[in-house]
């Protein structure tokens, strides 16, 4: 009997959570956030990504993004869209990257940066990769 009550109660009680949830949960403002991605219409500024490519990123993937003795090269067929897409490096610099393609190791998750920090970054990786002629 008490168990039946505990059960019947908890399920009520979850159920009160999960509508209290629900809205925030489906908001595609809090998806986005939670898979840390930016916002919908979030405009990258590539000035911004150059800086802050040159102090977080330069010094594994190189100052010219030829790769240094930490990283590979990002301006590489490797890295073309259409092999590692824009979510790659969402994914990268929220996760890190166990090594797979290389030999320089795992790439560290980096915290500090925001999904739209990464924005301009990925646009000035892209813009200087179609100047090398990867499309
Ligand atoms: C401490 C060194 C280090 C730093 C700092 C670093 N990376 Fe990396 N990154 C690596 C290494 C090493 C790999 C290659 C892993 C492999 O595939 O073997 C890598 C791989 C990647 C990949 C490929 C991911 C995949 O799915 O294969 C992306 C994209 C990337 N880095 C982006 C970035 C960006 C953007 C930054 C700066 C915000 C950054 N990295 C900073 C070391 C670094």
């Amino acid at each position: 009997m008490i168990a039946r009550v505990l059960v019947i109660g908890i399920v009520a009680l979850s159920g009160v959570v999960l509508a209290l949830n629900v809205d925030e949960w489906f908001d595609p403002v809090q998806v986005r956030a939670r898979n840390f991605l930016p916002a919908v219409g979030y405009q990258p500024d590539i000035a911004l990504g150059q800086s802050r490519y040159q102090e977080v990123c330069a010094r594994c993937h190189g100052v010219s993004l030829n790769g240094s003795s930490e990283g590979p090269p990002l301006i590489d067929a490797t890295y073309a869209p259409a092999h590692h897409a824009d979510l790659s490096f969402y994914h990268a610099v929220k996760n890190g990257v166990k090594q797979h393609h290389w030999q320089f190791g795992d790439m560290p998750m980096l915290t500090g940066l925001t999904p739209g920090q990464v924005s301009d970054i990925v646009l000035y990786v892209r813009k200087n990769q179609q100047l090398a002629g990867i499309q």
